[in-house]
């Protein structure tokens, strides 16, 4: 009797999420050649017109790593979460070595018995970087986006993953914006949409304080030879104020780590987003779950992110739209003490519509 209450209670605390510690899950890492066309915007004028004009296409190495549950649960075993990084973030973002114990979502996604397929944006991490102008905009990473998650679903991007049978895209904040056009453009290949640092109207903080600036120039150690269209933060103290909540809110050795190893965003996808941001997806008909911190100045527009609630009709033909707002967190909300609060508000979400 004893021994069999014992594994139930493990079994029942794994399935819960409560299975500590968190061990590094298995992975495989890929670059993979994703082929996609789009129609890109004329950015000769420097700024983004109305509308698309400009037919883009080819076939570039995307950096994706796949991870594999660490505690077994055979239904959510069958959901792929595919995790997209936002802006000057990688796959370091969903998947960081600082303290992973509180602030790696792969390593709590797969001890909570999930599959993850964790990507770095085209332009971005290990993935290849095209013309930053013409070719790394919003539109085209749309496209390779919706392309990986097509493959990704039939079972044909890793030949060890088969039997998925949903899938749950998280983007953050341009990942997020990039979701956002996918469950747009082709709206019944994703079961679950989690925006996170995202909504459809923008907060007090422009991103232009981060200061962007070439990141050949700004980490010649780790970008030199990168055309200029390659832009990063300028330093600490601008990203902060761009994308961290108010001192106190995060470990500043956090800041420290992210200042380390951030990455670029393409002056493409900088001068294409805000368009992007306003689009409404009404053809989609999964789930959809917004969550942000409520110091977040990119995209909240209304205090405590009261707007989350304004966001269903942006998304008019989904199953259900909820959101979260976590207190005392800002825009990058990986990399914040409330990091575990976050993952915690997915999760239930998951469990709610069971996935
Ligand atoms: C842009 O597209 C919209 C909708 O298709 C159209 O009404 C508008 O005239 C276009 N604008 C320009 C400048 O071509
Ligand atoms: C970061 O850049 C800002 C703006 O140029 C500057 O005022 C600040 O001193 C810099 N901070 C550090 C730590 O270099």
């Amino acid at each position: 009797m004893h021994t069999s209450f014992v594994s139930l209670s493990a079994l029942l605390s794994a399935a819960l999420g409560a299975a500590t510690p968190r061990e590094a899950p298995r992975c495989i890492e890929s670059l993979i050649p994703i082929t996609a066309s789009a129609t890109n915007f004329d950015l000769s004028s420097g700024s983004a017109p109305p509308n698309a004009t400009i037919p883009v296409s080819g076939t570039f190495p995307i950096q994706l790593r796949l991870c594999a549950p660490t505690t077994p649960a055979s239904l959510r075993s069958k959901t792929l979460q595919v995790l997209i990084p936002g802006a000057t973030f990688n796959t370091d973002y969903w998947d960081m070595s600082f303290e992973p114990e509180t602030y790696n979502y792969v390593r709590f996604a797969a001890a909570n018995g999930y599959w993850t397929l964790n990507m770095a944006r085209l332009g971005d991490g290990g993935s290849a970087r095209p013309d930053g102008n013409t070719i790394v905009q919003i539109p085209f990473g749309v496209a390779v986006v919706s392309e990986i998650v097509k493959l990704a679903r039939a079972g044909s991007l890793f030949g060890t993953l088969g039997g998925i049978e949903k899938v749950v895209v998280i983007g953050h904040s341009l990942g997020a914006v990039i979701l956002n056009g996918v469950v747009e453009t082709v709206p019944s290949s994703i079961d679950g949409a989690v925006f996170a640092g995202f909504s459809h109207t923008f907060g007090p903080t422009n991103v232009a304080v981060a200061e962007w600036g070439p990141a050949s120039e700004i980490v010649p150690e780790r970008f030199a030879g990168l055309p200029p269209a390659y832009l990063t933060s300028l330093n600490a103290t601008t990203r902060a104020a761009a994308l961290y909540g108010a001192p106190g809110t995060f470990d500043p050795a956090a800041l420290e780590w992210d200042e380390e190893r951030k990455d670029t965003i393409a002056n493409g996808e900088l001068l294409t987003f805000a368009g992007a941001v306003p689009v409404a997806a009404p053809s989609f008909t999964g789930d959809v779950f917004m969550i942000n911190g409520d110091q977040d100045g990119v995209f909240c527009s209304k205090p405590g992110c009261a707007n989350l609630a304004d966001e269903a009709q942006f998304y008019a033909g989904a199953r259900s739209v909820e959101f979260n707002v976590i207190s005392g967190v800002g825009h990058c909300l990986n990399l914040q003490f409330g990091a575990p609060k976050v993952y915690a508000a997915i999760q239930e979400w998951l469990n709610k519509h069971g996935y």
